[in-house]
């Protein structure tokens, strides 16, 4: 099959979209791949000279963008025009889920999507592969023929293939670079072998053919929530035994060792944490919960469901394991916060557990003075009335006791502690000594990322609790 000479499009110049397009167009020279978005801010973004602009940061991006752009990358607002011409449209707009009517809370929105096929039928005057790039319900694809359908010009015809994306934030580049797969579903039918065959050559150009897998429609859209869910599930069990370690005296590090040795369990993602954050997990669990309900299946719904519980549960002990240790009251004392960010190497902050945290800790009256190396104010405060609810009206003096800082030392200075957020590797090499000088005594620090040297810290004088080990800031609590 060849793809020289193939035009792309990708509607939705997101944290999926901009860095996918930007790999296909730097793998496959030959390929034109334009980027498109209704917001006229984005594309500017995009297409700013100083690189450092770009609206989505990813170790790594920019210098694709670099090589790229201009060259057989474009970014543009011209939907129309750009679909019109292509032979494969990726749809990358963005699912969230539904905040009204049924399903409000947990299932998925998939009005974006809806909205991009209609136009896709009404502009198009050629054949096209559509690809559904966006997390979305099982049988969203079947909607989306179901409307192309409707709404085509004679003559024109439509394969619709399910491809979801597996990238995570922070390493968007490798992962594109090196997916562990790439999964795309397709009809069982000539034009959906067709359509199949046409999007793994783009991918062939530099993954393994054994790499690419292919599957029906369903099975492709099901396998992304189950990803989701099942990476969220490891984070929830490990933070679960986190709670229990901190009670009996074992260490959660050495329990999570010790299990992922075995090669049916893996190593990975068996990080305890304060939470799991970003716009993927709980949004995609909730949307599998949702889809069990709906199918007639509780049983499934309430196991699946139990992963968010878990992670809520986390949060919650976490900052209140704060509150009890600095002696049952914030109210007043200053608290560095460290990292904003829902993971290293990002600067989302969508679903971020520091926004839990921050939202706990204003309510008891405590002034939060954050650093983040990549998150400016207005995502944080945006964050935080989006999906914690505060704000300016109801959180009084937000302005003055939700500050942001421009380094760590700065956030920690005559704070009564420091907690870290983010997992951000520079905050290893903070002069805690001079951190400690600043702060008031006692001077408390919570780990709750597991990353810092706590025998260090210990040696300098912090009283230092982390979660899952014997002296995390819920052992005080029992
Ligand atoms: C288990 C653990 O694997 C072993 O490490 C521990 O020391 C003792 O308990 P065992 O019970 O002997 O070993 O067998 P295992 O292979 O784990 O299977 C347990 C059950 O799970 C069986 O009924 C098996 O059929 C079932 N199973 C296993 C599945 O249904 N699906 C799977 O993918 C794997
Ligand atoms: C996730 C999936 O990993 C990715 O495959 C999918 O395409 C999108 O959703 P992402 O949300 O970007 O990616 O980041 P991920 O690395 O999965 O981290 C999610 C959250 O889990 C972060 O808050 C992270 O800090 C937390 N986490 C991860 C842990 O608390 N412990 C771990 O061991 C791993
Ligand atoms: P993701 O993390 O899934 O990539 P983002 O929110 O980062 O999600 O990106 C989705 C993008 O899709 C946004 O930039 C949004 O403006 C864009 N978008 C949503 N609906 C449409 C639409 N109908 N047409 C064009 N772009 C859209």
């Amino acid at each position: 099959v060849k793809i020289d000479g193939l035009k792309v499009a990708c509607i939705g110049a997101g944290y999926v979209g901009g860095p996918t397009m930007a790999v296909i167009a730097m793998k496959c020279p030959t390929v034109t791949v334009t980027v498109l978005d209704i917001s006229e801010e984005r594309i500017a973004a995009w297409n700013d000279e100083d690189l450092d602009n770009l609206p989505v940061y990813e170790p790594g991006l920019a210098a694709v963008v670099a090589e790229t752009r201009g060259r057989n990358l474009f970014f543009s607002t011209d939907v129309e025009g750009a679909v019109a011409a292509a032979d494969i449209v990726f749809v990358s707009v963005n699912t969230p889920t539904k905040l009204h009517g049924v399903g409000k809370g947990r299932a998925a929105d998939v009005k974006n999507l809806e909205a991009c096929a209609r136009t896709i039928a009404r502009v198009s005057s050629s054949n096209k592969i559509i690809v559904e790039k966006s997390t979305v319900p099982i049988k969203t694809a079947e909607t989306i023929r179901r409307v192309l359908e409707a709404n085509k010009r004679p003559g024109c015809e439509f394969s619709v293939l399910s491809n979801p994306e597996f990238l995570a934030e922070g390493t968007a580049v490798d992962d594109l670079f090196e997916p562990s797969r790439v999964l795309i579903g397709g009809e069982d039918k000539p034009a959906g072998r067709t359509a199949v065959a046409q999007l793994a050559a783009v991918y062939n150009n530099w993954v393994a053919r054994e790499r690419i897998i292919t599957t029906n429609l369903w099975s492709s859209e099901l396998s992304k929530l189950v990803a989701n869910a099942f990476l969220a599930q490891r984070i929830s069990s490990i933070n679960s035994i986190s709670a229990l370690c901190e009670r009996t005296g074992a260490d959660v590090s050495e329990v999570a060792r010790a299990v992922g040795s075995d090669h049916r369990i893996g190593p990975n993602f068996l990080k305890a944490s304060l939470g799991f954050g970003g716009s993927c997990f709980q949004k995609d669990i909730l949307n599998l919960v949702y889809l069990a309900e709906r199918f007639g299946l509780p049983e499934v719904a309430a196991y699946w469901e139990q992963v968010i519980a878990m992670n809520e549960w986390q949060k919650r002990r976490f900052a209140e394991g704060m509150v009890s240790s600095m002696f049952n009251s914030v109210s007043g004392k200053r608290i560095a916060l460290l990292g904003f960010a829902f993971k290293k190497d990002t600067a989302d902050v969508r679903e971020t557990a520091a926004a839990y945290v921050s939202k706990f800790l204003l309510e008891e009256r405590a002034h939060l003075r954050v650093y983040d190396p990549k998150v400016r104010l207005p995502a944080m405060l945006s964050e935080l009335d989006y999906t914690c609810g505060v704000t300016p009206e109801n959180c009084p003096d937000l302005a003055t006791r939700f500050v942001s800082c421009a380094s760590a030392l700065e956030a920690c200075d005559g704070a009564d502690a420091l907690a870290v957020m983010t997992e951000w590797d520079e905050f290893a090499s903070i002069d805690f000594e001079a951190a400690f000088a600043a702060m008031r005594k006692p001077a408390f620090v919570f780990d709750g990322r597991n990353v810092l040297d706590h025998a260090k810290l210990r040696a300098i004088g912090f009283q230092v609790y982390v979660i899952g080990k014997p002296t995390s800031p819920s052992a005080t609590v029992m």
